[in-house]
This record gives C-alpha cells, structure tokens and sequence, in this order.
C-alpha cells in the first residue's frame, strides 16, 4: 500500500513579475471573453439541453462571461442510469488505478491547469488571487494527494488472524451511487465531494452550484483528462428541488454528500426518512453546512493578534465561507485598541475587480447576498442596541459590493450574533473583564451551530477554561489564530450541531462514509 507520502501545495505569491501573476491574469483575460459555454457531462459526453443560464461575474454583474446548460428529469435519470452502470467496472478496479486517476489530477492542477481554475474562480466567485490559489489549487490539490493516502492508510487495517483463520476487511464501495451536492465558495470542495467519493471505488453524480459554473467545468475536465473513466462521476445542473427527488427517490441511491445550507441539508434528512423503505441500503448522510463562527478574545490577548484575527477572518473573500468569524466577543479593557486597529486595516484595503491584485475585498456572490446583507446593515443602523463603527456602506451598480462592516453590540443575543449572513459583517459583543466565564456562557447559548471557534489569549488557564466551556460550540477550535483557513492533512475539518455531521473533509473519517466493508474468514 506505498502510494507517494502526501505534501501540501505550497502557496504561490503571484508577486508582480512573476510567471505565475502573468499566466494567471492570461488565463483571467482569456476566460472573462471566451463567452464559455458550460454543459453537462453524463458519461463522459458532454449534454446541451438548450435551457441556458448566463454566467455572470459578481464584481461586474452586467458582463456575460458565459452560459452553462441546465438538465431536465430525462438528463438527471441518464446520469443515474449510467452512475449505475458504470459502477460495474469501477468498483472492480484495482486501488492503483483509482489512486493513479486521482494522483494525475492534483498534478494536473498543480501544473497546467493552475491558472486557469484559478482565473475561473476569480470570475465567476469573485475571489482574488490569494484566495483562489489556497482554494482551487493548494486545497484541491492538497484534498486529491491526502486522501490517496488515506485510502491505503484505511485498506491497511486488518483484523488480526490466525494459523487457521485469515481474516480480511475489503472495504468495498456503497452499493448504488452517490449524489454530491456543491456550494458556490470552494472550488475545493466543489472537486473533493465528488473525489473523495469516487477514490473509494464509488460513483456519483454531482450538482454543482449556479455561480461556480466555470470552475465546475474545469474541474471537469481535469478528472477526464487525469482518466477518470465515463460514467464515474457525472456533472448535472438542474432545478434543486427536482433533481434531489429525482436522485434520492431512486432505490440505489446510497449517499449524499453534502456541503450547503443548513435548511437544505435538513431537507434532505427528511427525504431520506420519506424514502426509506424504498432504498436498497441505508444511504450515508455526510454534510457539512452553515456557521456562526466565533472570536473570544481573553484580557491577557495580545490586541494586534485579535484584530487581525477578525480582519482576516471576517473579512477574507467577502466573509463568504462557513468557517468565517462572524461574532466577536471583546473584553473592554481592549476594545477601543482593538477598534483601532481594525479600522486602520479596513481603510487600507482596496476593493474592486479580482484582475486588479492589490484588492482585498471584491463582490459578494449575487443579488440576493447583497440585499440580505443590506437589510441587516441598514436595521443595525437603525437599531438602538446595535451600532455599526465601521463600514456600512454598499454599492450595486458595477457589482455586489459591501464594505467589509463591524457592528458592536450591547445585546449579546442580537439579530447578527445569531443569524448567518455570509458576507463581510461581524458583530461584537464587548463584555466586562471579569465577567469572563458569564461571557463563555454566551457564545455557547447564542448560536445553533458549531463550526470553527477562534480563542485567544495568553492566560493559559484561561485559554483552558474556554476550550473546555466550548467543547461543543465547534468542531474546528485555534487557540491565537483566526478561525478559517483549515489545511488538509493538518486540521482536518467539519462541526457539529447545526454545523453538519462532523466527518471532517480531508481525513480518514471521511473516507470511512465511503465504504460497506466486507468481512472475510478463510478457515484452512
Ligand atoms: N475549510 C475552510 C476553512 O477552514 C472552510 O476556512
């Protein structure tokens, strides 16, 4: 089982004069014209139904960069058809054909794709190149590496046998297909839902998000070219609610992985509860979903490292990821220090168009983003237990652009303390320094989810006193660090509660949700 010893991607600079800025802004320009026209791909072909969307970059919402094709129940029943059909072949199949597959693609993306998956991100997700990079390269890359080795580290543990007795474990694939569900925010996920799944010998078929149409493609063609065989993993965009009955009302569907909304992941639990004794195995449930992450800092932190632990937490890609800080909780004696600093590094950045390096903040997702985060903005300003001290501001008409914003409350269960907004806003709450274990009591209390938790502070008892008071407030805790940015191989990652199933993507745990082991006694 010696597959190469996985390493993370290192992080490219893209400093001015490198080769890598100047290919990635070729790849940025190339795309932003090429009106690329998106399919489906069902076994290996690719499908235009006719029924179009436009693609349309957040940052300039009035440019077309492109179209992608959306199926209907005939094509979502042909990717079930041939999901199923090609499982035949690829459950048989050797692990070192699989690990081969799915070792190609990361070099793939680490070498000839690289500017072009990033450039798509940059467009149709709006991140810039910092966070393209540690996304769609480093953690797809990083996500295909690990977990091959995963996989043998797993097909490695065996039970114990005898002179008499050989046991083995086969840890064969789910019988059926499995339907990975995408987000908009990592092109990394958006490639390891379907992977990690098919790596296990499974197949799948595979709704990506609307607005990540062009990195979705990429990656597509990445899993083709590196020889992931037709049928394995089929790319569908449909109508959700029509495409999820389609797939989970079929009797070999055998999983679902996930990584949404909360709401929507609770609809699929029901789904499968409504179906249940329509399937022929009970289908595994794997999602990871919403947050509502938190920042505690302790009177003994150091106030640079909060600051920036908010600023790049909350405000890195437009706070649009799960693990992103959205609440803060902020001993007085610190606050106006603090405040300072954030309002320092929040004047400093630029925002606008990815293609331009020296912006930080660029658009959020879409139209329905922006008004949400608006409304909060604006109630906030309206609201006497609320007060927004930075940003604030928001502007529609090139993209969807809102300030990266800090409001400060006197409430600590109020409105943007409890309710995730995916955006650039983070609200804090400024408790007494004493009232230190009273305040922990909150953070608990306050949200449903339990996803990432940041604490900082150089009292090592009272660092021990949050990590213990909080032990189900997340399922990815940093002690003096910012809460997002997890590396595969080295925090695996994933959160309770309302936060998803905890099976830690990039990890064995995950890939465990892949298997129906098969136990075999040999007697001699
Ligand atoms: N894995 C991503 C992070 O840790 C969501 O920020």
């Amino acid at each position: 089982f010696k597959v190469p010893v996985a390493v993370n991607e290192p992080i490219k600079t893209y400093a001015p004069g490198t080769v890598e800025r100047d290919q990635v802004l070729a790849a940025y320009k190339e795309l932003w014209n090429a009106n690329t026209e998106v399919p489906l791909y069902i076994n290996g072909k690719e499908v235009r139904t006719g029924d179009t969307a436009a693609i349309r970059p957040p940052h300039d919402h009035q440019h077309v960069a492109g179209t992608y094709h959306r199926g209907g129940k005939k094509e979502v029943q042909e990717a079930i058809a041939t999901a199923i059909e090609a499982r035949k072949t690829w459950s048989q199949l050797p692990w070192e054909q699989r690990a081969g597959i799915f070792l190609k693609a990361a070099e793939l993306i680490a070498g000839p794709y690289r500017a072009r998956i990033n450039a798509a991100t940059m467009i149709n997700q709006s991140k810039t190149i910092f966070q393209a990079e540690i996304d769609s390269a480093c953690e797809l890359i990083d996500f295909l590496r690990f977990n091959v080795q995963y996989m043998t580290e797993i097909y490695a543990e065996q039970p114990e046998s005898t002179s008499g007795a050989w046991n083995r474990l086969e840890y064969r694939p789910l019988e059926g297909f499995v339907y990975c569900i995408s987000p908009f925010n990592f092109t990394a996920i958006a490639g390891n839902l379907p992977a990690s799944a098919a790596l296990m010998g499974n197949v799948c078929v595979w709704k990506p998000s609307d607005h990540q149409m062009l990195s979705a493609q990429v990656i597509v063609e990445v899993f083709r070219e590196a020889g992931v065989p037709d049928g394995v993993i089929n790319m569908v965009n449909a109508d959700p609610v029509m495409m999820t009955d389609e797939v989970m009302t079929h009797p070999d569907f055998s999983g679902v992985h996930f990584t949404g909304s909360t709401s929507v992941f609770r609809s699929l639990w029901t789904k499968v509860g409504e179906n249940i004794n329509n399937y022929k195995t009970y289908p595994k449930i794997v999602g990871e979903t919403g947050g509502k992450d938190f920042i505690v800092a302790h009177s003994s932190a150091v106030p640079a490292q909060v600051a920036t632990a908010i600023v790049r937490g909350a405000f890195e890609f437009q706070g649009q990821k799960c693990s992103a800080a959205s609440r803060a909780y902020i001993p007085q004696s610190m606050w106006s220090e603090v405040e300072n600093l954030i309002r320092t590094d929040v004047e400093s950045f630029k925002m606008g168009s990815p293609e331009d390096m020296s912006n930080f903040i660029t658009a959020v997702i879409h139209e329905g983003s922006f008004d949400k985060l608006a409304k909060y903005i604006d109630a906030a300003k309206n609201d006497s237990n609320a007060d927004v001290v930075i940003g604030g501001n928001y502007d529609k008409s090139k993209g969807w652009f809102v300030d990266p914003t800090v409001i400060v409350t006197t409430d600590p269960k109020y409105v943007t303390m409890e309710t995730e907004l995916f955006g650039p806003v983070i609200t804090i709450y400024i408790y007494e320094d004493d009232k230190y274990a009273e305040m922990l009591e909150l953070v608990d209390e306050t949200s449903e989810y339990a996803l990432t938790g940041a604490i900082l502070g150089q009292d090592r008892y009272a660092v021990s006193q949050a990590t213990t008071a909080l032990e189900n407030c997340a399922g990815n805790f940093y002690i003096n660090d910012k809460c997002t940015g997890a590396v595969v191989g080295q925090q695996p990652f994933g959160g309770a509660r309302a936060s998803g199933t905890n099976d830690k993507a990039g990890s064995k745990l995950n890939l465990l949700r892949w298997v129906s082991p098969r136990m075999i006694k040999e007697t001699f």
